[in-house]
């Protein structure tokens, strides 16, 4: 879907979260991977217009989290406690969220995390089975904190791994694997501006492409796309209508 405005752009998040909450079939919980960036706001705009969904149903996990305090700035927790929280004040509540043991070292946050978000979801050989990700995308390409050229790209033996390099300050993340990522059930990935236009038309029209955004194929999940016009700026029309983007 490519959206004319900002305003279109969050309709486009609504409606899309709402025909997938709708046709989930009833399960508790329902398991949303967030991730952090532009995110943060495009959610926090579009989660109070969805109201046809019990968000207490809902358990937030995060596709990839900074390795620090909860309440410091550069946290992906703390974003969406600072915004999106008091956005949904009374339908969605800061235990609802799988947050990391930022007192853990990489390795062991992310093991952690690991052994908690399987606890908590459904699991099918040994990766979670999560309902939704919210996936961004950087202007290299990377996707949760999975970076172009990285060795995590190849990691398939855990679905959450440490990462102590993230080229994207800071340094210190964990992040969801890519097999974990394609086990998922929904992959939306939210989009915009013209920084992204180049990697968007590589990752949409080379099918043998190796950016991180371009190994998100879900298994057997369906993959959606919301963009800006920016974001889609190097794509012909042609393409994009056939993509009925
Ligand atoms: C993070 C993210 C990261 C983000 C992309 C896109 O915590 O850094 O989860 O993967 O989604 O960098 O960020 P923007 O939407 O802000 O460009």
């Amino acid at each position: 879907m490519v959206a004319e405005t900002p305003s279109k752009l969050v309709e486009a998040v609504v409606a899309i979260l709402q025909k997938i909450l709708s046709e989930i079939v009833p399960k508790n919980p329902v398991v949303i991977g967030l991730s952090g960036g532009s995110m943060v706001q495009v959610l926090t705009d579009a989660f109070p217009k969805i109201e046809t969904f019990d968000w207490s149903r809902a358990k937030f996990i995060f596709c990839d989290e900074r390795i620090v305090p909860l309440d410091d700035s550069d946290s992906n927790f703390g974003a969406f406690k600072k915004n999106l929280i008091p956005a949904m004040a009374g339908k969605i509540a800061e235990n609802q969220f799988l947050t990391i043991d930022p007192s853990l070292n990489p390795v062991d946050c992310a093991k952690d995390y690991e052994k908690r978000l399987l606890e908590s979801s459904n699991v099918g050989s040994a990766l979670p089975i999560l309902d939704i990700l919210l996936l961004g995308l950087g202007p290299d390409g990377h996707t949760c904190s999975l970076f172009p050229g990285h060795q995590l790209l190849k990691e398939s033996s855990v679905s959450v791994a440490p990462i102590e390099n993230s080229p994207k300050p800071p340094a210190e993340r964990i992040t969801l694997t890519i097999p974990a990522v394609n086990s998922a059930e929904n992959v939306v990935f939210v989009t915009t501006g013209a920084s992204k236009s180049a990697v968007i038309k590589e990752i949409l029209t080379d099918t043998n492409s190796q950016l991180p955004g371009a190994l998100v194929k879900p298994t057997s999940g369906s993959l959606f796309w919301i963009v800006d016009k920016a974001a889609v700026s190097e794509m012909d029309m042609e393409n994009i209508q056939k993509m009925e983007l």
